[in-house]
């Protein structure tokens, strides 16, 4: 095994012992010391809860389920945010809004902080790779206890040691790191589906994009670690997976090995990986997320269409219709280029559902660009796009352009949207009458009389049935389209 693992905590390290320099030993000796207080105070009656507020995308999602599998080992219990007495903000920063979201968190968090001095705080994720950010939330918000990055996730059991016993405030903020310490074990909110990180980083500088700043370069997992990890997971319950990559057609270009990133193996790329999972038993759906138009293969489309595993439903990014935008946002494909290649998907998987981002008022953005961007939505008939604003992010090529106008935007995505919207509905309603199979989730939160079940599509129906269902894979007819969900039924 190639990965640094922190997972099977011993139960026999103590305080007096010194502390192991190597990963994961290190950690797994601080879980031990902070699961020897958390059952001091268990004895006192008093069980210590914790509670993860997550901010941004699946990476970030699959992050803190990661944390919440260490806290778990640790002999915390989950909790809701107000009952906590640990809460950890896992941030992004993709977007400036995202960072004003975490702000108007603490601001509240300030007076909880009074009720309860012994509330630990701790801050961690994207936002935390900016050192102008560390300042502000050091100077502004110093009731904060933990303060770590996206490199050292790993380092949780001993932050909250640190804080803890030596009364100081665990600031690590680290750069990038040469080797990888990987965390086994997270906690999931369904058992039975899971993401699983193919590779960390990115290289691909589009000129928006504030990701390859505070995620760092391209490190790809090893193919055998990453199939052992799907195995592990299928043997747990695990039947849906979604392999996460911030481009995974990258996947392969750097391996990393604990003690250094070292060089592809050319042959093993993305399409060779995903067939691989496909061939574990026992695993019965494959999603992945997220592949960049500038390299999707013919032999990914290939693999795809060889394998009813993997999900009929490609998220692929467009960004704009400009070639011209396209060109100025560093993303290496032409409008053509990118309908030859939906074209192309759709010819290969006719049942596919296509989704994708458009990111409106990139600086320079005219209105024969945006009426480029409207013409591929035409085009490639998306059943979903996620539609945003362009934020300004320091220290990126584009922050240092001339910006669009504030209400020029504005009106340009109004418009956006309604023909997104116009277009998805349709497209979403395609399967009206239908019987397909569905992951059944979980019980509906409004409806308890309804479970909540998964097409392969990634759109979801409500229908009622038995709770054993949960986690089971059923056919259900979508006996109706309500834009972006359907109501079913189990056929008799
Ligand atoms: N402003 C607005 N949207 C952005 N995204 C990435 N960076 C920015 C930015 N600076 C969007 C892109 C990407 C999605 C995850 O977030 O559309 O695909
Ligand atoms: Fe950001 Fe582009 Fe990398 Fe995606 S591919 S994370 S948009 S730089």
């Amino acid at each position: 095994m190639d990965e640094r693992v922190i997972s099977n905590i011993p139960e026999a390290y103590h305080v007096n012992e010194p502390v192991p320099e190597q990963e994961p030993e290190r950690q797994e000796f601080f879980v031990s010391l902070c699961r020897n207080m958390i059952k001091a105070n268990r004895e006192e009656g008093r069980i210590l809860r914790y509670a993860i507020v997550t901010f941004g995308c699946q990476m970030n999602a699959h992050d803190s389920d990661r944390m919440r599998g260490l806290l778990e080992q640790i002999g915390y219990v989950e909790a809701p945010e107000k009952e906590a007495d640990l809460v950890i903000y896992n941030t992004c920063t993709v977007r400036e809004n995202a960072n004003q979201k975490l702000y108007g968190h603490l601001g509240q968090l300030k007076a909880l902080k009074r009720e309860n001095k012994d509330l630990l705080i701790g801050i961690c994720g994207c936002m935390m790779q900016q050192p102008e950010v560390v300042e502000h939330i050091r100077k502004s918000y110093p009731f904060v206890d933990i303060l770590f990055g996206t490199y050292n996730l790993h380092r949780l059991p001993e932050l909250i040691y640190l804080r803890l016993y030596e009364d100081k405030h665990a600031i690590e903020i680290l750069p990038e790191p040469r080797e990888h310490v990987e965390i086994r074990g997270a906690k999931r909110k369904y058992p039975f589906k899971s993401g699983v990180n193919i590779m960390y980083g990115c290289n691909n500088f589009c000129t928006y994009c504030i990701v390859p700043y505070v995620r760092g370069r391209e490190r790809s997992r090893t193919p055998e670690d990453i199939l052992q990890d799907v195995r592990d997971l299928v043997q747990d319950g695990v039947c849906e997976i979604m392999l996460l990559g911030q481009n995974v057609n990258s996947y392969g270009t750097n391996f990393m090995e604990p003690s250094a990133i070292i060089d592809a193996d050319p042959d093993f790329g993305f399409p060779k990986l995903l067939d691989a999972v496909c061939q574990i038993p026992g695993l019965q759906r494959v999603r992945f997320m997220t592949p960049h138009p500038k390299d999707l293969s013919d032999e990914l489309i290939d693999v795809i269409r060889r394998n009813p595993k993997v999900c009929r439903h490609i998220h692929l990014p467009v960004q704009s219709g400009s070639t011209e935008v396209l060109r100025k946002m560093n993303r290496r494909y032409t409008k053509e280029h990118y309908l030859t290649l939906v074209q192309k998907i759709r010819e290969a998987l006719p049942d596919v559902s296509l989704t994708t981002d458009i990111m409106i008022g990139f600086p320079g953005e005219t209105e024969a660009d945006f009426q480029e961007t409207l013409d591929v939505v035409r085009q490639a008939q998306y059943d979903q796009a996620y539609t945003f604003i362009y934020s300004r992010r320091t220290g990126t090529p584009a922050a240092v352009m001339e910006q669009v106008p504030e209400d020029v935007v504005k009106d340009r995505f109004d418009r956006l949207l309604k023909v997104v919207s116009e277009i998805a509905h349709t497209r979403c309603g395609r399967f009206e009458g239908q019987t397909v199979e569905v992951l059944v989730e979980e019980r509906n939160a409004q409806d308890p009389n309804l479970l909540t079940g998964r097409l392969e599509n990634n759109l979801l129906v409500h229908f009622s049935g038995e709770d054993s269902l949960i986690g089971q894979f059923v056919q259900v007819k979508l006996t109706k389209a309500h834009g972006f969900y359907y109501t079913g039924e189990i056929p008799s």
